[in-house]
């Protein structure tokens, strides 16, 4: 699979609606934020938005959001309020040690408000997870996971994860 066949194949599903594209990784103007680009330019209604230019904090665990409300002052409410008009979603990720970065992670696991309080902060949307590393082996089986269990959370259809090494993206 190549991005360019990728972004084909995805085009019909995406031509028709607003669709939000999250670059996650911490390093600004690199590979992920590069594919992003490149999809942002592939149509039209495609905003982009980087995980770090948001501050979120990783989820202590307190389970306070119990009530409701979650104990962390940051941008995690931010960043849903910026993603969450679109219907489409398209997550980039480096591969970190086999997985998703921390920073990507910490969001995450603070949809534990998501989870606890039966809100869905995405209504219908549908959503492709695209990986970059740089071996040969094909990560998405350990990396997709959390990631799909985080766009049940928050109401994303997870229609697909796909892989691409870092050198072979045109
Ligand atoms: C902490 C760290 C861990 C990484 N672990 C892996 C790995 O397990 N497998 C792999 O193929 N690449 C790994 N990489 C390489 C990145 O996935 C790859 O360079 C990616 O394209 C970086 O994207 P970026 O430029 O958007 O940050 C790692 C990079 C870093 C910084």
């Amino acid at each position: 699979m190549t991005l360019k066949k990728f972004l084909k194949e995805i085009s019909p599903l995406i031509s028709e609606n607003p669709v939000a594209v999250i670059s996650v990784s911490p390093r600004k103007n690199g590979t992920c934020d590069t594919v992003a680009e490149k999809i942002r330019t592939s149509g039209k209604r495609i905003s982009v938005f980087r995980l770090a230019d948001y501050k979120i904090l990783p989820c202590g665990g307190c389970v306070r959001c119990r009530t409701g409300k979650c104990v962390i002052k940051d941008d995690f409410a931010k960043i849903f309020k910026d993603i969450s008009p679109a219907e489409r979603f398209i997550f980039i990720s480096p591969v970190y040690f086999s997985g998703v970065p921390a920073q990507f992670k910490a969001m995450i696991d603070r949809c534990e408000l998501f989870w606890e309080n039966k809100i869905k902060p995405v209504k219908g949307g549908r959503g492709w997870f695209v990986l970059i590393g740089e071996r040969e082996k094909n990560y998405i089986a350990c990396a997709e996971k959390p990631v799909k269990a985080f766009f049940r959370t928050v109401g994303i259809k997870y229609e697909k994860g796909v892989y691409f090494k870092k050198h072979e993206i045109r």
